[in-house]
């Protein structure tokens, strides 16, 4: 565009710009009956009219109403304003007009601002419309494990009968995992375990092959009497198979008290059994050996599926056993007590361990052992966990 043509106005459109409220301001200086001359309130009115039907949504109809309407540089309010330098004869003529000229305005502004309410409100309801009936985006809530479920809910059955949660490092000194349990360095029971052994060696360090080193560090301190359940994690040198995994769950319990009997054990793990499987089934004990024990037994529990009757009809449970083993338990082994400066003439005890895999997979007829650990959310998700 060649400057010479637009050099005399200053807008793109080459057209003369309608007086803004400063040029008007400048007015002031002038004779109010100037402001208040029916030519210049019918300007006033045409410009304010203009501004109103242009201004396109109500953010602009806002700015001209401050600019023609009501704002403290309208032309109107100044020539109201005006009103008051009018010769008194004048006056009532002129406040009229004013009157008139400012009424029409408002009405123009109501009008537009009725119209540009109704508009938004037409698109405010298209825009932000929601469909009720689309189905909603549900967001999954994430749950325990089912070995942690499965050990709170036993740990809730200890700590119910008095029992104190107990805990140990999973790395943990040969001599807490095997000398004090009465497993000495060339213990056969020891190959057992098939042990994961903490570099460097010769430090002593392994991964705890069970969870009973926490009877060892429970007995070292806390004052007696005991009683402390102990969930945890265990490791042992297994290749992974259907039922075998290097890692996994066991739940200990460890009662060393004045006077404790293999029957306390006994009606202890009664109520431990019925709490896991159900209530009303029969416990049995099966003569068995662990070093930290003496006398030692495998506990069963009469199957929850065929209760017991295996015999007379196929049982997938137990295998047709009737019976399920559950875990390993006895009476403390005096060794282990001294080992623990623990008076085997005063005090005894007794102890259980149980693997929580095992029972998982018994009580809710899961078949692989890895599905606890390998996080497929469709193996979750009846317990409660995943998606
Ligand atoms: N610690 C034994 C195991 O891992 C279980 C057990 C615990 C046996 C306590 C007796 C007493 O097999």
């Amino acid at each position: 565009m060649p400057p010479s043509t637009q050099s005399a106005h200053p807008n793109r459109s080459g057209e003369p710009e309608p007086p803004t409220p400063a040029d008007t301001g400048r007015d002031q200086t002038r004779a109010g009956d100037n402001q208040l001359d029916p030519d210049r309130l019918d300007q006033v009115r045409a410009q304010a009219a203009v501004a109103i039907a242009a201004a396109a949504d109500l953010d602009a109809l806002a700015v001209a109403r401050t600019a023609h309407v009501d704002g403290r540089a309208a032309p109107l309010v100044l020539a109201r304003r005006a009103l008051g330098s009018l010769p008194q004869a004048d006056r009532a003529a002129a406040g009229r007009r004013h009157n008139e000229v400012a009424e029409s305005v408002r009405a123009l502004y109501d009008a537009r601002l009725a119209e540009l309410t109704a508009e938004r409100d037409a698109r405010v309801l298209v825009e932000e419309r929601v469909d009720v009936t689309l189905p909603g985006g549900r967001r999954t809530h994430g749950a325990r494990h089912p070995i942690t479920a499965l050990s709170d809910r036993l740990v809730d059955v200890f700590v119910a009968m008095g029992y104190e949660v107990a805990e140990g490092p999973e790395v943990e000194h040969d001599w807490f995992n095997f000398e004090a349990l009465n497993l000495g360095p060339d213990h056969p029971a020891r190959s057992s375990h098939d042990t994961l052994y903490v570099d460097p060696v010769g430090s002593g360090l392994l991964l705890r092959t069970h969870t009973s080193p926490v009877q060892i560090r429970t007995l070292l301190a806390r004052p007696l009497p005991v009683y402390v359940v102990c969930p945890g994690r265990t490791y042992r040198n297994d290749a992974v198979d259907a039922t075998h995994s290097p890692v996994f769950g066991q739940l200990e319990g460890l009662a060393v008290d004045e006077g404790i009997t293999m029957a306390d054990l006994r009606g202890t793990l009664d109520v431990f059994a019925q709490a896991l499987f159900g209530s009303g089934l029969s416990t049995r004990l099966r003569p068995s050996y662990f070093p930290f024990t003496e006398p030692s037994a495998e506990l069963d529990v009469a199957c929850f599926a065929c209760r017991g009757e295996a015999a007379r009809q196929p049982c997938r449970v137990c295998c047709d056993e009737g019976w399920i083993e559950v875990g390993g338990c006895g009476m403390v082994d005096p060794n282990v007590l001294v080992a623990c400066g623990v008076d085997p003439a005063r005090y005894s005890g007794f102890a259980f361990g149980m693997g929580l895999e095992r029972a998982a997979m018994i009580r809710h007829d899961v078949r692989e052992i890895r599905d606890f650990v390998d996080g497929d959310v469709r193996f979750g998700r009846p317990f409660g966990t995943g998606s």
